[in-house]
């Protein structure tokens, strides 16, 4: 299952994947682009098939893992490449901020709501594409601690709380789910994330990311081989970027921050389940 499948760097993930054979799932939000990649998906032994949603509304991820499950018996593989950027203040109609709930909730909701399913078990391996960083930079270092304080991060703030979400999410999702975890910092990728940056900010920092940014597709290979590395023990916690695996960074690896994280993970999911605690 690859979340944000429909472009980027999930997209080249699946892609490959069914290329190497895999029975492929993306979650995108773009009809036509899921219809695009399956219409040029490489005939092979693999299979792609999609589910399209809007991955901002907690009910909706939910709802699509309920689809999941009418389609695979279980999950082996999770690719978590859903997000956007967006330097602007928006909320989603369950109220949380868009980049915060498309970036990092509807992951960590998703990862719940399969787990719940039974369709995680000891073999699944998680793949997180997130900022991930050998050590996180002092702008970057936040805490979870305040829920009131997380709610009042916006834009590109919240764009980094998600990015470091997903990271203390990573840190306990092999103890908290029973499978593999895997957190992964692609670096600089020509993707088209930046398209809601304004055109003049996103040509302006363009040329300072020229020489590191690499192709989706490239990005991909070195995904799908992480993926398939038989050195990567099950039940293991492992963070990598373009240059290799390294060890969780110290600001993450701390317990009580990842407990923090996912209180407020539970109080927002919970504040968007209904009363009975079932899909809205
Ligand atoms: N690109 C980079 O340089 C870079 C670097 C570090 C980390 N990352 C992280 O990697 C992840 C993937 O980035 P990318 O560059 O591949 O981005 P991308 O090309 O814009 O792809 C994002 C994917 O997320 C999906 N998506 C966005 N909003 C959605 C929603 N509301 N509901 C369902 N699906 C939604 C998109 O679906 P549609 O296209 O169908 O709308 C698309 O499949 C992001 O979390 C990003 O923060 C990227």
């Amino acid at each position: 299952v690859v979340t944000g499948g429909t472009d980027g760097i999930g997209a080249a993930t699946a892609r490959r994947l069914v290329a190497e054979g895999a029975d492929v799932v993306v979650v995108g939000r773009s009809r036509a682009k899921a219809d695009a990649l399956r219409a040029a998906a490489v005939p092979g032994p693999g299979r792609l098939r999609a589910v399209v949603a809007d991955l901002s509304e907690m009910a909706t991820v939910r709802r699509v893992v309920g689809d999941l499950a009418g389609m695979v018996d279980r999950v082996d593989l999770l690719v978590q490449a859903v997000g956007i950027l967006i330097a602007r203040t928006e909320h989603t109609t369950e109220g949380i901020e868009k980049d915060f709930a498309v970036g990092y909730l509807a992951r960590f909701v998703l990862l719940e709501e399969a787990a719940a399913r039974g369709l995680l078990h000891p073999g699944t391996r998680l793949l997180t594409v997130a900022a991930s960083s050998r050590s996180v930079p002092r702008y970057a270092q936040m805490e979870f601690s305040d829920l009131a304080e997380v709610e009042r991060r916006v834009g590109m703030r919240s764009h980094g709380q998600a990015q470091l979400a997903n990271d203390l999410l990573t840190a306990q999702a092999a103890r908290r789910y029973g499978i593999t975890a895997i957190g992964y910092g692609p670096g600089s990728v020509d993707t088209s994330i930046r398209r809601e940056v304004p055109a003049l900010l996103r040509a302006a920092i363009k040329p300072f990311f020229a020489r590191t940014t690499r192709t989706p597709d490239a990005v991909a290979v070195q995904v799908v081989d992480i993926l398939a590395d038989p050195a990567i023990p099950p039940g293991a916690t492992v963070f990598h970027d373009k240059r290799g695996p390294f060890p969780t960074a110290a600001f993450v690896a701390d317990p009580a921050r990842q407990a923090d994280l996912l209180a407020v993970s539970l109080a927002l999911g919970a504040r968007t389940a209904r009363p009975d605690g079932r899909a809205g």
